[in-house]
């Protein structure tokens, strides 16, 4: 049994302790926005906050995180107002697919908390999800917009 305090709501959750975070909050919360692509931390769909951090949730024990503050995609926006980097991604119509998309928001948010006016060379070290569909350009875009919302 693990609490776990998710986009703000406490979760008493019934799972080996070695279970990845991603299959609890999937399958046992129910909050399927975060995605499976790889299961070896490679891809970052599977990207959540962990006490403000991108950590890739596939890797994670859902024993790691009890008592840690756990934000997926669906606890992004705020007061019903979107958050400024999913706006901007609307703004510059990134999703293709959409696959990889909620995984590469949480990580770009976590970036613009830590750096909030990141170079390309921040975006190049910090985004190391991989989109199939070749968003890339549009995201360090999007990013360069939202870092001046
Ligand atoms: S599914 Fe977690 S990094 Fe790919
Ligand atoms: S939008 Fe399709 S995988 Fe990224």
């Amino acid at each position: 049994m693990a609490r776990l305090s998710i986009n703000g709501q406490t979760y008493d959750v019934d799972a080996d302790p070695n279970t990845p975070l991603l299959w609890v909050i999937r399958e046992q919360v129910g909050l399927t926005g975060t995605k499976y692509g790889c299961g070896v931390a490679q891809c970052g769909a599977c990207t959540v906050h962990i006490d403000g951090a991108a950590v890739r949730s596939c890797v994670m024990p859902v024993s790691a995180v009890a008592g840690k503050r756990i934000t997926t995609i669906e606890g992004l926006a705020a007061g019903g107002k979107l958050h400024k980097v999913q706006q901007a991604w609307i703004e510059h119509d990134v999703p293709q697919c959409g696959y990889c998309q909620s995984g590469m928001i949480m990580a770009v948010t976590a970036l613009l908390a830590e750096k909030p006016k990141p170079t390309d060379a921040d975006i190049n070290a910090a985004i190391t999800n991989i989109c199939r569909c070749g968003t890339f350009q549009q995201v360090r875009e999007a990013i360069h917009t939202a870092a001046k919302a």
